[in-house]
C-alpha cells in the first residue's frame, strides 16, 4: 500500500471486508433484503419499512440498522455483525461508537456500486447539534456523483485524484487506470482513503499536500478533482469545502496548473464554482481562466444560486444553520464584491497540442442523461474533427441527423390556418440540447441522411429556396460547425 495509516490495522480491514462480504452488506445485497418499497423509503430517509424488515437482527439486518438506518443497536448484535473484526478495533478505529446502552455508527460505511464500500464521516444531518470535524471527510453526495458521472472512462496508464477525501473518485479511476495517485491536504482524509482502497482491494499512491504540490513535475493521462470549491472571503472552517483561496480563485488555479499536469492528449476534469459579478459576463470570466493554457476547454454551468440560497446551503452543510453572524459576514463579502449569483459546473480540459485551442463556456442547465463521460469524450472528438476542417472541408463532408432528433413547433392559428412562429430542434437524449432554427436549417438537417455532401445538399436547397448557392454555402459554415459541435448532426465517415 503506502506509508499512510489506515483507520484500522491491515488485518482489521481484511476482517471488516470478510464481515461485510459474509453478511451480504453490498448495495445489491441490501436492496434484495429490503425490497423495493423499503429501499426507496431509505433513499428518502424514511427508515420505517427498512427497520421492520431487519427486526430479527441477523448480521445483515444489524449492519443495515446501524449504518443505513442510523440506529443504536445492542452491543452483542453489533459485535456479531462485525465479526471477525473485533469490537475493540471497530471502536478504536471510530467505525462504531457507544451511545446510550448500545452502539451506533461512528463513521459512514457506504455500500456503493456493485460491491464497493466507501468510508466517510457521518454527515451533519445525522448528528444535529454536533459540530463537524474541521477535516470532515465527505461522503458520496450530489457533487461527488456529478464528477463521477462526468469523468471520461477510457483506459489510461496514469490517473490522479486531487483532494481524494473518502477516495471514491480514485476507486472509479482504479477501474480504468493502471496506476492511480490520490492526494489530499488532510492527513485525516488520507487515512480514510487508504482504508477505502484497502477495503476494496485497490492500491493507490497516496500523497499529502496542497493541490498540485505533491505531484509537482509529474504528468498524468487523466486528472479529476472535486476540490473545496466553495466561494467566499477565503476563510477556512472545513477543509472539504473551503480552499482558503479568495472568491473563485481555486477554479482558476487548477486551470493554470492543468498544462503542467497533463500528458499529451491528457484530460483533466474538475468541479468549480464561479461568481457572477454585476456588469461582468460570467462566461468571459471563466473563459479567462484558460487563456494561455493551450488546452481545449469545455465548461458547462449546471446550476446558478443567488447569494442567500448559496450561503444557507453551505451553512446547513456544516450544521451552522443557526449562526446569523456567519451568514451576514459571508453575504457582506458577496455585496462588497458585487457578486449577484454563484455558478456551479463541470470543467473539462484536454491537452490536444494545437495552436488554436477551443474554449467553450456554456449554460447547460437542462436535465441531462447521465453519465456524461461519453458525451464529454464525444465533444472533444468532434472538436478534433472540426479543427482540421475549413469551410471547404465542412462542405465536402456528408452528415446524418442524430438518432431520435425531434422537431418542436409553435404555431398560431390565423385566417389562413396555422402560422409557424418557432421551430426548435430537440435532442431527446444525452445533453438534451434544444436549438431554435429557421426553415432553411431545418431543411438542411431534415435532408442530412448521410448520402449527399453538404455542398450538394446546399445546391438543392439554393434552387428550392431561390437563393445563390455560394451565399448559402458561406452562411452554412458556422451553423453546421455549431450543429456538429452539439451533436445535432454527425459527420459520416468516408
Ligand atoms: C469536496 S471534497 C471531495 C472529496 C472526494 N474527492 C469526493 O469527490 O467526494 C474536497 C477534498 O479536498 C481536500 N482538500 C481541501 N483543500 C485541499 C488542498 N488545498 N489541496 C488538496 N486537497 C485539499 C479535502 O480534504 C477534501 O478531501
Amino acid at each position: 500500500m503506502d506509508e499512510h495509516d489506515m483507520l484500522l490495522s491491515p488485518a482489521g480491514v481484511d476482517a471488516l471486508r470478510t464481515a461485510l462480504t459474509d453478511a451480504g452488506y453490498t448495495a445489491n445485497g441490501i436492496a434484495s433484503r429490503l425490497g423495493a418499497a423499503a429501499t426507496s423509503g431509505v433513499a428518502r430517509n424514511d427508515f420505517r419499512a427498512a427497520l421492520r424488515a431487519t427486526e430479527d437482527r441477523d448480521p445483515l439486518g444489524t449492519l443495515i440498522r446501524v449504518f443505513i438506518c442510523e440506529q443504536t443497536e445492542p452491543e452483542a448484535a453489533v459485535a456479531a455483525a462485525l465479526a471477525p473484526l473485533s469490537l475493540d478495533e471497530a471502536l478504536a478505529g471510530g467505525l462504531v461508537e457507544r451511545h446510550g446502552d448500545g452502539l451506533r455508527m461512528g463513521l459512514d460505511l457506504e455500500p456503493y456500486a456493485d460491491d464497493w464500500w466507501v468510508l466517510a464521516d457521518v454527515p451533519a444531518s445525522a448528528r444535529p447539534g454536533r459540530p463537524l470535524h474541521a477535516e470532515h471527510v465527505l461522503g458520496i453526495g450530489g457533487a461527488t456523483q456529478t464528477l463521477i458521472g462526468a469523468t471520461v472512462r477510457q483506459p489510461v496508464e496514469t490517473a490522479l485524484d486531487l483532494g481524494t477525501g473518502s477516495g471514491v473518485q480514485a476507486l472509479h479511476l482504479g477501474t480504468h487506470a493502471r496506476r492511480v495517485t490520490a492526494t489530499d491536504l488532510s492527513e485525516r482524509a488520507l487515512r480514510f482513503a487508504a482504508t477505502t482502497a484497502a477495503l476494496n482491494g485497490q492500491d493507490w499512491e497516496l500523497l499529502r499536500g496542497d493541490l498540485v504540490a505533491p505531484v509537482a513535475g509529474r504528468r498524468f493521462d487523466l486528472v479529476v478533482s472535486n476540490p473545496p470549491f466553495v466561494v467566499g472571503p477565503g476563510t477556512t472552517t472545513h477543509v472539504y469545502r473551503d480552499s482558503g483561496r479568495v472568491g473563485d480563485a481555486i477554479g482558476a488555479e487548477l486551470a493554470a496548473a492543468a498544462p503542467g499536469l497533463l500528458t499529451e492528449g491528457g484530460t483533466m476534469q474538475y468541479l468549480a464554482n464561479w461568481v457572477h459579478v454585476t456588469g461582468e459576463d460570467w462566461g468571459e470570466r471563466v473563459a479567462g481562466w484558460f487563456a494561455g493554457t493551450g488546452l481545449d476547454a469545455w465548461v458547462i454551468q449546471r446550476e446558478v444560486a443567488d447569494p442567500m440560497a448559496y450561503v444557507n446551503l453551505w451553512l446547513t452543510d456544516v450544521g451552522h444553520t443557526a449562526d446569523p453572524h456567519r451568514a451576514a459576514a459571508w453575504l457582506d463579502w458577496f455585496d462588497a464584491h458585487k457578486v449577484e449569483a454563484i455558478g456551479f459546473g463541470i470543467v473539462s480540459l484536454r491537452r490536444a497540442g494545437h495552436a488554436d485551442p477551443v474554449v467553450r463556456v456554456e449554460d447547460l442547465r437542462q436535465r441531462v442523461e447521465v453519465p456524461l463521460g461519453d458525451r464529454v469524450a464525444g465533444w472533444f472528438d468532434r472538436q478534433d474533427w472540426l479543427r482540421v476542417r475549413d469551410t471547404e472541408g465542412l462542405l465536402a463532408a456528408r452528415y446524418r441527423a442524430a438518432d431520435g432528433l425531434q422537431l418542436r413547433q409553435e404555431a398560431t392559428m390565423g385566417d389562413e390556418g396555422w402560422a409557424v412562429d418557432r421551430q426548435v430542434l430537440a435532442m431527446p437524449r444525452g445533453l438534451r440540447w434544444t436549438e431554435e432554427i429557421d426553415p432553411l436549417v431545418l431543411a438542411l438537417v431534415g435532408g442530412a441522411d448521410g448520402r449527399l455532401s453538404l455542398r450538394d445538399q446546399l445546391a438543392l436547397l439554393a434552387v428550392a429556396h431561390d437563393v445563390p448557392a455560394e451565399e448559402l454555402a458561406e452562411a452554412a459554415g458556422p451553423i453546421v460547425a455549431h450543429l456538429v459541435e452539439r451533436g445535432f448532426i454527425e459527420p459520416v465517415a468516408d
